[in-house]
């Protein structure tokens, strides 16, 4: 009979807010000395069963950083559609070990524990062990220190007759007692607290769910030949709502026959809320204890959990806990600490009114940004339709793209799409280098931009071979007066709202001049999908899931080298500009070699950051192992980091979506910072104020 551990990683830790968070509950604070809970959990019982039998169970949305903090395999790591209490979890973790052993010994340990003695602990968890292959239920009970009236008991009856004055029969659970009774228990003797630390056969806790828990049952019978199965996440998700929602104490516990608890006496701490977080930590004599600086003058009794690199001083006060995050500043009586859930749940982000939110954008960039399919369609038209001298622009062997802004992005793509080298050009000369077999390029939405023009300028002195676009403007006359090709596209719009202009009448003019054979079709068909799937009447939909996500933070974007670094640096563009925040951006492989030392301090000096990763198939295989490094690597970091796929099957359609998905994201993410996404006042001052400027 082997023995496996399950560690539950359901507690939302909400008295512990805003440190816990959904997004990173109490089991992933480093509330362990320095170590997250969980890993300090896993790391106490894997002596006792080996890396292969230690099994993790938790919502589905915590599964992937649980697996990359622990190191585990997937199939390791059990995940719940959503939490539904205790017996549903341990319901599914029982199913699974005894379909792989049905002799499993299973034990069952909360991930959001500290516990001081640890050898003594898997003295006690080893005795479990035998009495679980005796047939027993077994639960461990803390022999309680003070009349606490936040936990269950559990009332000692006779000894068990193979393990004499170590193990006993349960005689009765109590639920969480008022302060009397706590009181009655403490000064009775033969009293617990719960731990709802658990041991028993895999196979025996099922038959006890098939009788006490109907609904559970009958979804574990269903899922049983489903194991290993692609049916089985599909009927997880069917099933679970219909199961009871209860915990496994009341569920089936309390209900069992031959229920064992055994009296512990390592040293245990459940962390439930700040006042217990104060108690573990080191304290000075002034009963200060402070994670991260502190500077204390005239301060009692007080507990500060602060921002690494942002000091908190305290002046003549008391009997406080202290909680910085990026998300909140909490300041409470420590004493009182055990009420922090109900402003934890008023501070829940809920879900934002979009309805209110579109009020914003009265100048419809969200309208602009639904018809960019459309627009990329009319421009390959535009660009089959236009006036070009094949004559005198053809035979060149690189392009310079000179264009700056919403415009200057169409040369990135232009090279990442083109068979041959084009080299984007954001300045007021061209390089030295070029000469005849250079196409110069000029792209400038306004057609006024005076970088654009002076490159333009300076690079027709150079080569012959010229093309300008533009919606009119000095572009337009100056290509007029040197004979350059000019092509027009419909004004009207913000540069960066005129992308599909610019890039598709390019690409079209490319293929008549022979240097561009894509079939563009399967692009379009993806892009009209995303345009109906993210508009605003598909409420909740990715892109404003993602815009949520990313919302209050400092995005970095990170895109691959020669494939979405673009779409990674559109994304940032677009987030600058729609949004009106910082962004940045940055490329595999190379932020392999320089940015990921500076992950090291990322916590302390940008504690908002949210590293987003843009995933296609078309990485190269290395390119995906970094991927699955770096993500390890942020996790233990502690910081936000997210995966974008993809849609589409081949490179481009798969290249476009993400380009596509970051334009929409960045328009939501502006309501959501509740400004309007079409003006960019900014880049017009400057530009005004530089019109004005002499010299140069
Ligand atoms: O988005 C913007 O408004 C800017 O980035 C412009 O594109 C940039 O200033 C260049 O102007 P234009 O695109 O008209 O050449």
């Amino acid at each position: 009979m082997s023995v496996y551990a399950v560690i539950m990683a359901g507690g939302k830790g909400e008295r512990l807010w805003p440190a816990s968070t959904p997004a990173r509950p109490k089991p992933f604070l480093p509330l362990a000395e320095g170590k997250t809970l969980i890993q300090a959990t896993y790391d106490r019982v894997v002596p006792l069963t080996g890396r292969a039998r230690m099994y993790v169970i938790a919502e589905r949305r915590l599964a992937e950083p649980i697996r990359v903090l622990l190191g585990l395999p997937p199939e390791q790591v059990l995940t719940e559609p959503q939490g539904r209490n205790t017996a549903p979890a341990i319901g599914l973790a029982a199913l699974v070990l005894a379909l792989q052993d049905p002799e499993a010994i299973m034990m069952v340990l909360p991930a959001d524990h500290l516990i001081g003695d640890e050898e003594e602990f898997r003295n006690t968890l080893s005795l479990g062990v035998e009495a679980a292959r005796a047939g027993y239920l077994v639960t461990l009970g803390i022999e309680p220190t003070y009349p606490a009236t936040g936990y269950g008991y559990i009332q000692r009856g006779e000894p068990l007759p193979e393990f004499p004055q170590r193990a006993f029969r349960v005689r009765r659970f109590t639920e969480k007692p008022d302060g009397a009774t706590a009181e009655g228990f403490l000064s009775e003797g033969g009293y617990y607290w719960n731990a709802g630390i658990f041991l028993w056969r895999a196979a025996r806790i099922l038959e006890e769910i098939d009788r006490f828990l109907p609904r559970l049952s009958a979804a574990l019978q269903r899922l049983r030949p489903l194991w290993g199965s692609a049916a089985w996440e599909g009927t997880l998700r069917e099933v679970w709502d219909q199961v009871e929602e209860i915990s496994i104490d009341y569920g089936v516990m309390e209900r069992a026959e031959r229920v064992a608890v055994i009296p512990a006496s390592f040293d245990w701490h459940d962390l439930g809320d700040w006042q217990g977080v104060w108690e573990v930590l080191p304290k000075d004599e002034r009963g200060l204890a402070a994670q991260g600086e502190h500077l204390a003058e005239d301060t009692g009794r007080t507990l500060v959990w602060g921002l690494p690199g942002k000091p908190v001083a305290t002046l003549g006060v008391s009997g406080l806990a202290i909680v910085d995050t990026p998300e909140a500043l909490l300041v409470a009586d420590l004493a009182r600490t055990q009420e922090v859930r109900a402003l934890a749940r008023r501070a829940r982000k809920t879900p934002p009114d979009w309805k209110e939110l579109y009020q914003l954008d009265p100048s419809g960039m969200l309208e602009e940004v639904k018809k960019f399919p459309a627009q990329c369609r009319e421009a390959l038209a535009l660009g089959k339709a236009a006036e070009l001298p094949l004559d005198k622009l053809s035979g060149f062997s690189r392009v310079l793209c000179v264009g700056m802004g919403g415009s200057g992005i169409t040369g990135d793509l232009l090279a990442r799409l083109l068979p041959l080298e084009v080299i984007p050009c954001r300045g007021y000369r061209v390089p030295e280098f070029i000469g005849e077999e250079t196409l110069l390029l000029a792209v400038s939405y306004s057609g006024n931009t005076e970088e654009t023009l002076s490159a333009f300028r300076d690079g027709l002195s150079k080569t012959p071979r010229a093309l300008a676009i533009s919606s009119g403007g000095k572009l337009r006359e100056l290509a007029e007066e040197r004979g350059v090709p000019w092509i027009g596209i419909p004004g009207g719009h913000q540069p960066r709202a005129a992308l599909g202009y610019l890039l598709f009448t390019l690409l079209s003019a490319f293929r008549r001049l022979g240097t561009f054979n894509a079939d563009l079709e399967p692009v379009l068909e993806v892009l009209e999908a995303l345009s109906r799937k993210l508009a605003p009447a598909a409420a909740g939909n990715r892109a404003q899931e993602l815009a949520r996500a990313l919302h209050g933070r400092v995005p970095l974007i990170c895109g691959v080298h020669g494939n979405t670094a673009p779409v990674a640096f559109r994304w940032k563009t677009q987030i600058n500009e729609n949004a009106k925040q910082p962004a940045f951006w940055a490329e595999l492989p190379e932020l392999c070699h320089n940015e990921i030392v500076g992950y090291e301090l990322t916590e302390r000096v940008l504690p908002t950051s949210q590293v987003v990763f843009l995933r296609t198939d078309s990485d190269h295989p290395r390119v995906a192992a970094r991927i699955e490094i770096l993500r390890e690597v942020l996790a233990r970091r502690g910081l936000a980091y997210l995966e974008v796929e993809a849609e589409g099957e081949d490179e481009f359609s798969q290249l476009f979506s993400l380009l596509y998905l970051g334009d929409w994201v960045s328009v939501y993410l502006a309501l959501l910072n509740r400004v309007d996404p079409t003006p960019v006042r900014p880049i017009q001052e400057l530009k005004d104020r530089l019109a004005r400027y002499k010299g140069g």
